[in-house]
């Protein structure tokens, strides 16, 4: 094992880093410029920048006057060199079949794949939709997408027709990559089909293209439907690439917030590339021998940060697994690790959660000795599962990078940082931000809390991965994110920084919660809930949940004449899969007569919280009706 790991002492108290990492927090805040400008510097520019960072809040732009491509970068940069014959993409499927593109190979098939989406009609600014299972091509989509300089917007293969048209329809894409089908625990799913019926109401989509991964009897529309390895077959294989502004969007990204409609997240080419390059090496310390593997789905940030973009910015080695982590067996993920020496682990801790339900005896199989560093993304990690993970998976010898960040931010803001200097963790904090990343947690006014208060995290500053916008909706990017705190970002999360100015994610302050590492609106189900038509009100929390961190829980309030049964509960349940995913499905759903509100008509969520998991319910004096928290108690005791 390497020097740094001997450096890990997770509960050490009293500790602030010092040396290396101090040093460059304090450079990257004092001097942007001449920070960034070093690190940029070692990736490929058509045409250099004049300023690094430019602009107010809430627009900046980063890397101004320059011109430069994420393909090339990712791509180009390692074809010309010794890594032309290195693993870039090490795929393993459901059923246990491997594939391994070299960079060479990669670059081929996203330069077919680049002239296949030109000779579609695809050009610089167009979006691309990308619906599909975790397949090397979804990679392949993703890098000849923004080789020729237009948009692409993933859409995770979890959420149904309704959603997939939603964000189709919301980006006006042209074109849709899909596959046939997908593998999920055994079973063949057909994803065509979910596809034909988004598309029957999205009329900015002339052409889809299917890559055939299950060898499914679909509908193929004639004129519009494309295999895509007819297609690939005449491409040309050399794709010159489009040399794009900094500020020119790589993709949009769509996430859940307060209100019903998802946002589509914007991210520029320059400063998303640079930010991810630099976090990649700080936070993973990526080497050319590393095996890296992050099993996000490539429908998520992380999946686009840190399983395609970070990596291959690198050269480096990323795995793609398809499947589901315990299937057929709950060793499958510990299998892999062994098979392919995997030295880069990173998951949600759900998953490390419901390892830990199915205990040791799966690990113990497995010669994980490969692994030098482990991390956490997506939601806060309990303590507990923090120690099974660093004893069972990591020996006691890997340290926990514990990563903060947002599908907003682009890449990892507040994480340990093995590849500058590994401070002493504490399990459960993120420990200080990255280097460039001014964040704070503030109150309601805006001061600076006490250590070990809670408060709003800000950042205060431009960072290079940050989002350039909402989709469409100039207002609510301001609204959301810079209405606040004017002049800083908002996060939308609670935190707080100790004694020693380690910080602590305390979750999220507005209406959003994480099921499953899986971010989802409230009312974004509420309003799902609503379109039903029995249904007159609805109000979604999250409750505390053991394995998912949290689940969904809706009161529903039923239209005059409708009587609650067993059978309208399962029919909403199926209700919600169709309109959102699979993804929102809530495990609880209630029905009452009424929602506990104020006096003005607002859903008291916190009151309804504080009854699923049997919490003091706090100050009520803005009640309007005592009885409804009565109901509200009442139905929660009846279900269970
Ligand atoms: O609440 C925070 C939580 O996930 C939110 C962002 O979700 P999403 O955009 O889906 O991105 C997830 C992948 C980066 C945050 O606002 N979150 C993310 N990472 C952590 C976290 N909560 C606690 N600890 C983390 N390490």
């Amino acid at each position: 094992m390497a020097e740094e790991t001997k450096t890990v002492l997770p509960l050490a108290k009293g500790v602030v880093p010092t040396g290396k990492l101090h040093e460059m927090r304090k450079r990257a805040l004092e001097d942007p410029e001449g920070f960034w400008s070093e690190i940029a510097s070692e990736l490929y520019w058509k045409k250099g920048w004049d300023k690094v960072v430019e602009g107010e809040p809430p627009y900046f732009k980063w890397f101004v006057g320059g011109k430069t491509n994420l393909a090339y970068n990712a791509l180009d940069r390692h074809v010309k060199t010794w890594r032309k014959n290195k693993a870039a993409i090490i795929w393993e499927g459901e059923p246990g079949e491997t594939r391994v593109l070299t960079y060479y190979q990669l670059w081929k098939e996203v330069n077919k794949f680049a002239n296949v989406l030109r000779d579609l009609g695809v050009k610089k600014g167009d979006r691309v939709t990308i619906y599909m299972p975790m397949v090397p091509e979804a990679a392949i989509a993703m890098l000849a997408t923004v080789r020729i300089g237009a948009i692409h917007s993933v859409v995770f293969s979890g959420f149904s027709a309704k959603g997939l048209a939603e964000r189709i329809n919301d980006a006006q894409a042209k074109v849709v990559i899909t596959a046939d089908g997908m593998y999920r625990r055994g079973k063949k799913l057909n994803l065509k089909e979910i596809v034909d019926k988004a598309l029957q109401e999205t009329p900015s989509v002339e052409s889809v293209v299917v890559y055939n991964r299950l060898g499914l009897d679909i509908n193929m529309e004639e004129g519009r439907d494309y295999w895509w390895n007819d297609l690939m077959e005449g491409a040309e294989t050399y794709a010159e690439p489009e040399w794009v502004e900094s500020e020119h969007p790589s993709f949009i990204l769509y996430t859940s917030g307060t209100t019903g409609k998802p946002k589509g997240i914007i991210h520029d080419t320059a400063g998303y590339m640079v930010g991810v390059y630099a976090t990649m090496k700080w936070v993973f310390d990526i080497k050319d021998e590393d095996i890296h593997w992050c099993t996000a789905d490539v429908g998520w940030i992380t999946g686009h940060s840190y399983v395609v973009y970070g990596p291959l910015l690198h050269g480096a080695t990323t795995l793609m697994y398809e499947g589901a982590p315990d299937y057929p067996k709950p060793d499958r993920w510990w299998s892999i690790i062994e098979k392919y020496g995997v030295s880069i682990f990173c998951t949600a801790p759900t998953a490390i959660r419901m390892f830990m339900r199915y205990g040791e005896k799966w690990v113990e199989r497995h010669d994980l000795s490969s692994l030098r560093i482990l991390g956490s993304v997506g939601e806060p990690i309990n303590p507990e599962a923090w120690w099974w993970y660093f004893k069972h998976i990591g020996k006691e010898k890997c340290p926990i990078v514990d990563t903060w960040w947002q599908t907003e931010t682009g890449h990892i803001m507040i994480s340990p940082a093995p590849g500058i200097e590994l401070v002493p963790l504490k399990p459960g904090s993120a420990t200080f931000p990255l280097p460039g990343v001014d964040a704070d947690v503030v109150d309601d006014n805006g001061n600076p809390v006490p250590p070990n208060t809670r408060g709003y995290l800000v950042i205060k500053k431009p960072w290079p991965g940050m989002l350039h916008g909402v989709w469409g909706d100039p207002e609510r990017y301001k609204r959301t994110y810079w209405s606040k705190f004017p002049g800083w970002y908002f996060t939308g999360d609670y935190a707080m920084k100790d004694e020693d100015g380690y910080f602590w994610i305390l979750g999220r302050a507005d209406d959003v919660i994480k099921v499953a590492g899986h971010r989802l609106g409230t009312m974004e189900i509420e309003s799902a809930f609503v379109a039903h038509p029995a249904v007159a009100e609805a109000a979604v929390v999250g409750k505390p949940h053991p394995v998912k961190g949290e689940s969904i829980v809706a009161f529903i309030v039923l239209k005059e004449g409708q009587q609650p049964s067993d059978e309208l509960r399962e029919e909403l349940r199926k209700w919600i899969r169709e309109t959102i995913g699979p993804v929102a499905t809530p495990d609880e759903i209630h029905f009452v007569t009424k929602l506990p509100k104020t006096r003005s008509g607002k859903i008291m969520r916190r009151v309804l919280r504080a009854v699923i998991s049997g919490k003091e319910l706090g100050d009520l004096s803005t009640l309007e009706d005592e009885a409804s928290v009565e109901e509200v108690k009442r139905a929660v005791a009846q279900l269970r």
